[in-house]
């Protein structure tokens, strides 16, 4: 790029001075649409339970999902996404409740989609809630089967469209699962329920806290990496992404968040689909950490939502979202 004017004409702080004037040109502007908020389901009845290993956040009853759910409404929050902490007792090597019509997801999505018409749902689309080994498929032989477990994976995208969720988000890593699971939905006549492909999921070290918080962390046997991407790469995220793409995906996400904020632009600017990014449990932890602690302020969550924005997010899966939504409405 040519630098048209010269110092010292040229001063760039003039655009600087004040807040009126930053706020005028400012290229990028987080909003309550930008948000999605995931909510952990639990068995039991008027439970709202901490989450140790993420300061803020908790696990639901179904009884009580609908106070965090109108909150989520109240802030206009667009889309929230389920995940479930199943009990050990219902977890085994093929992770069958996740086919069962009354597992935690199936009830939370039914209650939802009764009670509030103006919000969308996600779910995930994997195994590990409810694996014994914590993997996100069938466990054979020392590795996880693709082929077997995409056939699971459809039935379960299947079981989540016939229950009401908007959003089907694979987020197993697998191949040729988006093609099977838009073959089944489009046959039981769900044309419009729509696909977010977690296209790019590394096998990332920001996990941690999740797993604690789905219960399938002292669970998992050996590493995810023979599915999940491996960080050293970005050329082979754009091969994931124009597969899925073919494959019939109508978003694209890109997990975890801030680690990655060059794969969130290389396949925006690549690819002009949508694109949602996941600022993982880990990214929020470190962030809540540093919080309490004195060692950044509070307007480092706007400052890192912000950046996977400007990078090319369409959205942001973010523990943040309540808050920030709060914040941005106060504004
Ligand atoms: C797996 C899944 C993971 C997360 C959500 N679903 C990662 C994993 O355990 O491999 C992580 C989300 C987070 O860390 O916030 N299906």
């Amino acid at each position: 790029m040519k630098i048209l004017g010269k110092y010292p004409n040229l001063r760039l702080r003039r655009v600087r001075k004040s807040d009126w004037i930053r706020r005028l040109i400012s290229e990028n502007k987080l909003s309550a649409d930008d948000l999605i908020l995931p909510i952990f389901v639990r068995e039991g009845k008027n439970k709202i339970e901490p989450i140790k290993s993420m300061p803020g956040v908790n696990r639901y009853s179904i009884d009580k999902l609908s106070y965090v759910v109108e909150k989520a409404c109240n802030f206009k929050i667009p889309l929230i996404a389920l995940f479930p902490y199943t009990p050990n007792n219902k977890k085994n090597n093929y992770g069958t409740e996740a086919l069962n019509r009354n597992n935690l997801v199936c009830k939370a999505l039914k209650i939802i989609k009764k009670n509030f018409k103006e919000i969308g749902t996600m779910c995930d689309v994997a195994l590990d809630p409810y694996t014994s080994h914590g993997h996100d498929g069938i466990f054979l032989n020392g590795d996880v089967d693709n082929d077997k477990t995409i056939k699971i994976l459809a039935k379960q995208a299947l079981l989540q469209a016939q229950m009401g969720c908007d959003i089907i988000a694979p987020s197993d890593m697998m191949d040729g699962r988006v093609a099977e699971i838009r073959k089944i939905l489009d046959k039981n006549n769900f044309k419009n329920t729509k696909i977010l492909s977690y296209a790019v999921k590394y096998a990332s070290n920001f996990y941690g806290p999740f797993r604690e918080a789905v219960g399938s962390k002292r669970k998992l046997k050996g590493t995810k990496k023979t599915y999940q991407m491996d960080f050293r790469n970005s050329q082979e995220a754009l091969r994931e992404v124009a597969v899925d793409i073919n494959e019939g995906a109508d978003m694209i996400m890109v997990k975890p968040g801030m680690p990655y904020l060059d794969i969130i632009k290389t396949i925006k600017d690549s690819f002009k689909i949508p694109v949602i990014s996941y600022q993982v449990s880990g990214e929020f932890s470190l962030i809540k950490n540093g919080i309490k602690n004195k060692l950044i302020n509070e307007d480092s969550i706007l400052e890192s939502l912000t950046s996977l924005k400007r990078a090319g997010s369409s959205a942001i899966v973010t523990y943040f979202a309540l808050d920030v939504a709060k914040k941005l409405k106060s504004n």
